[in-house]
């Protein structure tokens, strides 16, 4: 097949979350299967056309924007490293000319409409110059959801796109670019559009929810997750559209790049180890207390976390119980960074437990590998979670992952079972303080007096595995029945 793939993020060039992860490795699958697959997105300042060996086609891509008229854009060629999948970056100065992907000072910037439903019209008037013709178009999240609207409407004629099956992934319900009712004439797909089965939400225009009707079939990133979209607590006010289209609706869990996250392999790691041999995971252990400077004790229980320090993830949560968690005997590190207040709340958690707890503020690939090698247990207590890649990571790496049962985190642990010793990590359910703090106390006590059962839990955590293998064929299958539908549609 040939897919056209078009993003907002894409690893290693541009990445805020597993969205990157996503659109960077799924591809190079495809490729593997046979597939021609392309990806297009912007080329943000921070993508080096240097560093990536970019070449700059012949020639202007010239997007109409509506009202605004037409804007002008150069067009840059790279591969996604370890592949030949070829990557098309969009360059346009006064879009993508800055820092941030999506904002300033955790302040969105205001031309994100603009921006992003440039990167849609873009990945549609690009497939003339490059001489492409899509059989398919895979969009993701609200950033290119415009796409399979445009394909049903401006570009219906288009001789390169119109009419083409269109896929769209959604990784999350609660961002959905909705923006002033205005967007509708840039978008320049007819007022007709701006209605309740239509763009339109609460008197703005809505991307995610015209993406919703518009394309060809609809997936997410785990089969809870495409329940739990269904539903008022997590459709985020769109679970209606997504039960209209809950036939042609489905749920792949992402998988893991095993090449880059593996104890046996893994570079930034202190020592290497595996579930034959766990000796490397103690010297793990000290380099991370060391690191965080925290006393270098075995015994004690580790937590980790490595998250975006905001509310999806359960931070709010978890500031309700920090004092209780660090009455215990343990430790804590946590990296991250988000949400203003978080900085300052946690700061001050760690100088008032200097001996148990550390953050650090910001992005560090080579620290969160280190993290996910070196802590006993890894803490996921989110409100939602679509697919969730660190509680899949924490598995391999024999650090047990305590989460709250939801979306892909429920789908991908499981829970201990004290009589069996089965499972492989600890769930809860509530989303509160209380139900978070029970299960850290849990995991607590069965480290310092079960130590069959953690053996027994690292041994199934470690044997665990979540590949991109199984999810691109899923995904190839997926492709296939939106071609069907697309031609049953025609016919
Ligand atoms: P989300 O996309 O909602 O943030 P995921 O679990 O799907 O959640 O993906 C998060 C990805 O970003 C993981 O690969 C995780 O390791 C990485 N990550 C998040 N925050 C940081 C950070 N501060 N430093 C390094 N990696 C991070
Ligand atoms: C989103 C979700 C996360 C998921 C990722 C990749 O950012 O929050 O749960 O793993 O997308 O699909």
């Amino acid at each position: 097949l040939k897919i056209l793939m078009a993003a907002s993020e894409c690893v290693p060039f541009a990445k805020e979350g597993g969205l990157a992860d996503v659109v960077g490795v799924l591809p190079k699958h495809l490729a593997r299967m046979g597939h021609d697959v392309r990806v297009v997105m912007p080329r943000y300042k921070r993508v080096d056309r240097e560093r990536y060996g970019l070449k700059q086609l012949p020639g202007v891509l010239v997007v109409p924007m509506g009202v605004i008229g037409n804007q002008y854009c150069g067009v840059w060629e790279g591969r996604i490293p370890g592949s030949d999948v070829p990557v098309y970056f969009l360059e346009h100065e006064g879009y993508y000319g800055r820092d941030g992907l999506y904002e300033m000072n955790n302040e969105g910037y205001l031309d994100n409409d603009n921006r992003f439903v440039f990167l849609s019209k873009a990945a549609l008037e690009l497939p003339k110059m490059i001489g492409f013709e899509p059989d398919l178009l895979h969009a993701h999240d609200w950033h290119t959801a415009a796409i399979p609207v445009l394909v049903n409407t401006t570009y219906a004629a288009d001789p390169y796109v119109g009419g083409k099956a269109t896929v769209l992934s959604v990784h999350n319900m609660q961002h959905q670019g909705n923006f002033y009712e205005g967007l509708m004439d840039v978008l320049g797909i007819g007022w007709e559009h701006f209605t309740f089965l239509g763009l339109e939400k609460d008197g703005e225009t809505n991307l995610l929810k015209g993406g919703l009707y518009h394309a060809t079939v609809l997936n997410t990133v785990s089969k809870g997750y495409a329940r739990e979209m269904q539903t008022p607590e997590y459709g985020w006010g769109l679970d209606g559209v997504v039960r209209e289209r809950a036939a042609d609706l489905f749920g792949i869990l992402n998988g893991v790049d095993y090449d880059d996250w593996n104890p046996e392999v893994d570079p930034y790691i202190a020592a290497r180890y595996s579930a034959a041999d766990l000796s490397g995971k103690k010297l793990c252990k000290r380099d991370l207390q060391r690191t965080f400077g925290l006393p270098e004790r075995d015994d004690v229980p580790l937590f980790g976390m490595v998250s975006r320090l905001v509310k999806q993830k359960g931070v709010d949560i978890l500031a309700e119980a920090i004092h209780r968690i660090l009455a215990l005997d343990v430790q804590f590190v946590m990296l991250g960074a988000g949400e203003p207040w978080t900085h300052f709340f946690f700061g001050d958690i760690k100088n008032a437990y200097p001996d148990k707890f550390n953050l650090y503020v910001g992005y560090n690939n080579p620290l969160s590998h280190q993290i996910e090698a070196g802590a006993d247990f890894f803490l996921m207590p989110s409100a939602f979670e679509p697919c969730g890649l660190n509680q899949m990571y924490s598995l391999r790496y024999g650090t047990l992952p305590i989460v709250r049962a939801t979306g892909g985190l429920d789908d991908s642990v499981e829970n201990f079972d004290g009589k069996t010793l089965s499972g492989t990590g600890f769930k809860f359910w509530s989303h509160d303080a209380g139900a978070l703090f029970d299960t850290v106390g849990w995991a607590v006590y069965t480290w310092y007096n079960r130590r069959d059962a953690m053996e027994k839990l690292i041994a199934n955590a470690m044997a665990k595995r979540f590949t991109w293998e199984d999810a691109a064929a899923k995904y190839e299958e997926l492709y296939g029945r939106a071609l069907r539908k697309r031609l049953g549609e025609k016919t």
